[in-house]
């Protein structure tokens, strides 16, 4: 079977729309016709200030809710990305054939390190930790958001550069984005992605949200002066992103849904999605809750899954640590 790989920060108390839509939901449907390892990219989550308690709490819930949204464990390798630290080493490996001014050339580090008062190395380093996160499982496909191509584009030039100076080594991996899901956007800021980071509260449909909060939200949702219905990203981004995440989450096409608001309001079509919202939402949260439940289960769950993952990890990087020339331990 082909190869997927893809990873989450666990940099929330929840996910957000933007990120099952565009991400999670893939990883669901491809674990039944790939290899899938999928993970919760800790390591990625230290490259700015954190708490540690709050996450190892989001580490936990966010295991939880991939399980709720449909990861099984028996179909995928789910795991921490820090219980497997061949990670961090063939990390280390792509840092020393990246470009200084390549890793400085990133516009998620540029965009986050204007944010920030004190900028890590680690921020820098961070596309470059991720493309070892890929090749490490000498994946083929990566399904995630339009927001991280980049990161993939950088990826795709370190397994070729690698190969180039010591032999066919990684296959180049391919984004796996999908094009109607592939950005979703703020609902405060409709031309602005929906960010954990840099989303305002109200910008954000966040999963584990109370479905009464998600509604208010989505009722306050910034749209336009017009009163019709019409997909149109570029005159009415705010319909149109309403439109899209109605779709995406009731599976009928935008088309029909514009058919069937004819004549009627914003406000109808902001009630109707709340409803949708909250009817996906709600078995998500209850689930999650159980699994938090009982956090020694879920501990050993993914657990064996990155017992897994070094297996296959281990193996690629006993393969670069010969072909760059370090001795046999
Ligand atoms: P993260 O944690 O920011 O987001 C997780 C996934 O959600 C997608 N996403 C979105 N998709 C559509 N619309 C949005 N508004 C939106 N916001 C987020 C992201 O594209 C992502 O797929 N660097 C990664 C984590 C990572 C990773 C990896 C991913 C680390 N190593 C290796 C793939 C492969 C990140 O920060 O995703």
């Amino acid at each position: 079977l082909p190869r997927v790989l893809s990873g989450i920060q666990p940099t929330a108390d929840s996910f957000h729309l933007g990120n099952y839509l565009g991400a999670v939901r893939q990883w669901v449907a491809l674990q039944e016709t790939h290899d899938a390892f999928y993970f919760i990219a800790d390591l990625h989550a230290i490259t700015v200030e954190h708490d540690p308690k709050l996450l190892r709490k989001r580490t936990r819930v966010s295991a939880a809710q991939l399980l709720a949204l449909g990861l099984d464990p028996a179909r995928s390798t789910l795991f921490v990305q820090s219980q497997v630290p061949e990670h961090a080493e063939l990390g280390w490996i792509m840092q020393c054939l990246t470009g200084f001014g390549e890793a400085g050339r990133m516009t998620q580090f540029k965009d986050k390190s204007a944010k920030q008062e004190t900028v890590s190395v680690g921020l820098l380093t961070y596309p470059i930790l991720q493309a070892a996160d890929i090749l490490v499982y000498r994946s083929e496909f990566v399904p995630v958001g339009e927001d991280q191509r980049q990161h993939l584009e950088l990826t795709r030039d370190l397994a070729q550069r690698f190969n180039t100076r010591f032999g066919k080594t990684f296959p180049l991996p391919a984004p796996y984005i999908l094009k109607d899901t592939a950005k979703i956007y703020d609902l405060q800021d409709p031309r602005a992605k929906m960010s954990k980071s840099a989303s305002s509260p109200g910008g954000i449909v966040e999963l584990l949200d109370d479905p009464k909060v998600s509604a208010k939200k989505i009722r306050s949702a910034v749209t336009d002066a017009e009163r019709e219905i019409r997909f149109d990203q570029e005159n009415k981004p705010g319909i149109s992103n309403l439109l899209g995440i109605y779709s995406a989450l009731t599976g009928r096409t935008v088309d029909e849904l514009v058919a069937d608001y004819d004549g009627k309001g914003y406000g109808d079509l902001k009630k109707d999605l709340a409803d949708v919202v909250a009817d996906f939402a709600g078995p998500v949260r209850d689930t999650v809750k159980s699994y938090l439940d009982d956090p020694a289960e879920l501990d050993k769950i993914v657990a064996a899954g990155s017992q897994r993952a070094r297996e296959i990890a281990a193996g690629t990087l006993a393969r670069v640590y010969d072909k760059v020339g370090f001795l046999k331990g």
